[in-house]
């Protein structure tokens, strides 16, 4: 590095002015023992019948195969399970055939609709699955805690979301910071301390635990500290190109605001700022919160911020509707009002069980897998669909009135967030929908018998219970 500033410093020198004394070089010495070239002859290309070529046979004979349950016939597109498959292969009924590798089998067994799409999958559409686990990890300071973040750099047909899984260590903050989007967060585990002051000089202070939820709108500065047995949390912007990267953090207003700005604003000497912190601090290690947040709820002559506008919601505490094949519990502004971007569903999914085939017909859905593994088909008109799996970290995307399903294919309960970007959650149901058309109609279009019409319902049931239908 110093060699090479000298050489570019002498090289500068030379370049403008008239003779200078040039430093000496010391001479390179170290080498390799590389061996060979890195192009072939040209004689090489095109035929030629004396060149041998190999003669490895890569053919899997049938009886070598080893199929998942239903996967060697299947008709209906069914879940495969691959667990005691040691090479799944990318078969399904009579379609695919065999891969003989380069091959990873256990991104394989956690992705069986990849891997063998049914027969339903169509045409091209945009991926819309990303594990948090394939997200890079952005370290924070002194142990403090950790962020990785799912957008459209990395699911680029997700536009208007963006999310960030967070952890943060006992006594760790999120600095005081504020961004261009509103933020929508759920803690996924432990507890938070959420402290935040808005236009009016109102203060919040709040402490949220496992299953609850904080919202803070764009610009509002905020900051979040772990309690003492630290937390793990889902923060969720209304912006596909949010960068946890991209943050107004209090750490930078300090360097890129003239230091004698400060002793002016604040009536501080210019001392008192000797020992600001280098850089970011973004996440970092922090002395533990006093065990009540009501030592730390510092108002001013505005006082807090009014209920109504509370930037807390203890979700935790909201009972779920208990429907035939799970729960779902909703949050958007009929109880949450300062979220106006947002509104949630968490959806509990039976093993077996299926969210039903809706569609939202005003906004694109966000979500979030925090337990189970489960399988979403997507069809998006006109003519394509395409089935994705999830396990617990991974994000969803539906593009706004595509309908899906979410099916539990593993042994646990599947949970979930889906997050719109509306005032109020809506969805059509399809089952619902089916069951209110008059049965001459639906006859006539898809050809099911009185029986089968008569098993329909105009409720709209959100989680159904399904068969498993064994080929
Ligand atoms: C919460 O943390 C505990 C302790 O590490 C862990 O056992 C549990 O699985 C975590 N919960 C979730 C939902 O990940
Ligand atoms: C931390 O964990 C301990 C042991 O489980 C529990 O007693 C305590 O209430 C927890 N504290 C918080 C703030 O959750
Ligand atoms: C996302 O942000 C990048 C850089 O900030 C910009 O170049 C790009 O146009 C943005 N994309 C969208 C879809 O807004
Ligand atoms: C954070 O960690 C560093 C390094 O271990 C330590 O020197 C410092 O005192 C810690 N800060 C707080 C506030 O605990
Ligand atoms: C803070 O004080 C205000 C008014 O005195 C009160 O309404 C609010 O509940 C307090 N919050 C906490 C966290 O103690």
């Amino acid at each position: 590095m110093q060699q090479a500033l000298a050489l570019a410093l002498a090289l500068a020198f030379t370049a403008t002015a008239a003779p200078v004394a040039t430093t000496e070089q010391p001479t390179p010495t170290r080498t390799f023992a590389l061996s060979g070239d890195l192009y072939g002859p040209a004689t090489l290309r095109g035929y030629d019948p004396s060149l041998p070529f190999s003669t490895e046979d890569t053919a899997i004979p049938e009886d070598k195969i080893v199929y998942a349950s239903g996967q060697a016939s299947d008709t209906i597109g069914a879940p495969f399970d691959f667990k005691n498959v040691p090479t799944p292969q990318p078969i399904r009924g009579t379609k695919g055939g065999t891969d003989p590798g380069p091959k990873q089998p256990e991104i394989d067994k956690t992705h069986p609709d990849i891997l063998a799409p049914p027969q339903s999958d169509h045409g091209d559409v945009p991926q819309l699955n990303w594990p948090m686990d394939l997200s890079h990890v952005k370290t924070g300071l002194n142990r403090g805690g950790w962020s990785r973040q799912e957008n459209l750099r990395v699911m680029p047909a997700a536009d208007e979301f963006a999310g960030v899984d967070m952890r943060l260590e006992p006594g760790a903050y999120r600095e005081l910071h504020w961004h261009t989007s509103g933020e929508w967060a759920y803690i996924i585990n432990g507890s938070a301390r959420i402290g935040a002051v808005n236009t009016d000089g109102q203060s919040f202070y709040d402490d949220v635990t496992k299953g609850d939820v904080w919202f803070f709108p764009p610009g509002i500065p905020h900051y979040i500290q772990g309690l003492e047995n630290g937390t793990e949390f889902l923060l969720i912007f209304d912006d596909g190109n949010f960068s946890e990267d991209e943050t107004f953090l209090v750490s930078e207003m300090f360097q890129r605001t003239p230091i004698d700005v400060w002793a002016g604003q604040l009536d501080l000497p210019v001392s008192a700022f000797a020992d600001l912190p280098d850089g970011e601090l973004f996440i970092f290690n922090g002395t533990e919160a006093p065990k009540n947040v009501a030592e730390q709820n510092i108002t001013g002559p505005a006082g807090s911020i009014p209920n109504e506008e509370s930037f807390s919601y203890h979700w935790s505490l909201q009972e779920p509707l208990v429907a035939p094949g799970g729960t779902v519990k909703i949050l958007d502004t009929n109880t949450f009002p300062i979220a106006t971007d947002f509104s949630v569903a968490l959806v509990t999914i039976k093993p077996g069980a299926i969210r039903e085939v809706h569609w939202h017909p005003s906004s694109d859905e966000w979500s979030y897998f925090i337990q189970g593994r489960a399988r979403m088909s997507v069809y998006v008109a006109p003519g394509n669909a395409r089935t994705f799996d999830f396990g617990p970290g991974d994000v969803g995307y539906v593009p706004k009135v595509c309908s899906h399903y979410i099916q539990n294919i593993g042994d646990e309960e599947v949970i979930l967030l889906e997050v719109l970007k509306q005032k109020q959650f809506t969805d059509v149901s399809a089952g619902q929908w089916l069951g209110l058309i008059p049965p001459q109609v639906l006859k006539d279009h898809l050809h099911l018998s009185d029986e089968s019409i008569s098993k329909l319902s105009k409720e709209k049931p959100y989680v159904v219970q399904g068969s498993k239908i064994v080929q």
